[in-house]
């Protein structure tokens, strides 16, 4: 069914498509149950725990795909245990020109320079009510306005974090788009620091999860003071990576397989640094089977988001994955994913 789809829809053009197709989750939930029909939100077997979250499903789909969160109640009907939508900002905004969304089907990559599209906080917080989450996870992925400067960039992650919190059962610092400019440069200056004292100083007792989202492109220095300052701050943990910059294609962030080694080199340093901290890691970046999944688990990951390799791959990444875990299960004689993790470490 996906791949007749597929067929169809990369005919044209790529924003195109994804507008026409978000659309059509978003007025046509029920038509999820074309490509799966059990839903798995309740079922203990592929509950996962991390140190600070639970999800009732490993994989989680990353951000950009639901900017305005309006096919929640689609996405979540499918084998995803996590949707995170976002990058919202405060206030609505265009994003860069169009054409801004490239794919190149033969290697499995996108290519995206889209500039935090998005129609704005209130919107995403009347979005998010209408919509049903079944038993799922929800994050909401938080940017800065194009028009906000970086000295000021803190004022917008505190607005919004304060505006959508009691809807999100995880929240993300997102400071690593390659399309915002300046934004990445916060993950090395005080920014982050500011950006992160600014929520916390809000933060109350039984507020969602905090995560930070960084950037591939980072070196292993950076990203330690990353680790350490979010550490420092208490905040439950890391989203690694976002896009890589790879200008030999044009501008803008690359995404899918081309990005897996890339990310992987940081999440294999993150998940050695935190062995001993009270943080989690999603890992995403480039996943697209479930023997790089399966490696993730072994290294000490838990959570998993994917993007490129569901446009590319369709919903039956998912229940590949699934059933990749199902005799996982078996192989391993345990009767949940949670105990399957535990043998493996
Ligand atoms: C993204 N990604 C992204 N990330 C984010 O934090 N906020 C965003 O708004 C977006 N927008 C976005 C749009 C498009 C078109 C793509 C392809 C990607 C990055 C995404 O969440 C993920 O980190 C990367 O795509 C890497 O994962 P995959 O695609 O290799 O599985």
């Amino acid at each position: 069914m996906y791949s007749l789809l597929k067929k169809c829809l990369f005919q044209i053009d790529p924003e195109v498509a994804h507008n026409l197709i978000i659309n059509l989750m978003g007025k046509f939930p029920k038509t999820s149950e074309v490509f799966c029909q059990n839903n798995i939100g309740e079922d203990e077997k592929y509950k996962c725990f991390g140190k600070n979250m639970s999800w009732p499903f490993p994989i989680g789909l990353a951000a950009g795909l639901d900017k305005n969160s309006k096919a929640v109640s689609f996405l979540s009907k499918l084998y995803f245990g996590a949707i995170e939508v976002g990058t919202v900002t405060p206030l609505a905004q265009p994003g860069n020109p169009m054409p801004r969304l490239f794919r190149y089907p033969d290697e499995q990559n996108l290519r995206n320079q889209m500039g935090f599209n998005n129609n704005g906080m209130e919107e995403m917080r009347q979005n998010i009510l209408g919509q049903n989450r079944n038993n799922k996870a929800l994050g909401i992925n938080l940017g800065k306005n194009k028009v906000t400067s970086s000295e000021e960039a803190w004022r917008d992650y505190q607005k919004s974090y304060t505006f959508l919190k009691d809807q999100a059962d995880y929240i993300v610092v997102n400071v690593s788009s390659p399309n915002t400019p300046g934004l990445r440069d916060l993950q090395t200056s005080k920014g982050l620091e500011d950006i992160l004292k600014s929520i916390v100083d809000v933060r109350e007792k039984d507020d969602p999860a905090l995560f930070v989202k960084v950037s591939p492109d980072l070196n292993l220095q950076d990203l330690d003071s990353i680790i350490d300052l979010v550490n420092d701050f208490n905040i439950q943990g890391l989203i690694a990576t976002n896009t890589t910059i790879m200008p030999e294609y044009g501008t803008g962030g690359m995404s899918g397989k081309i990005l897996f080694p890339k990310s992987k080199k940081i999440r294999s340093h993150i998940l050695k640094r935190i062995e001993n901290m009270n943080l989690d890691l999603i890992g995403v970046g480039g996943f697209s089977s479930f023997e790089e999944i399966y490696d993730f688990w072994r290294e000490g990951g838990t959570f998993v988001q994917i993007y490129s390799s569901f446009i590319f791959q369709g919903p039956k990444i998912l229940s590949d994955i699934k059933k990749g875990i199902d005799s996982k299960i078996l192989e391993y004689k345990v009767s949940s994913f949670q105990e399957f993790l535990q043998k493996l470490r």
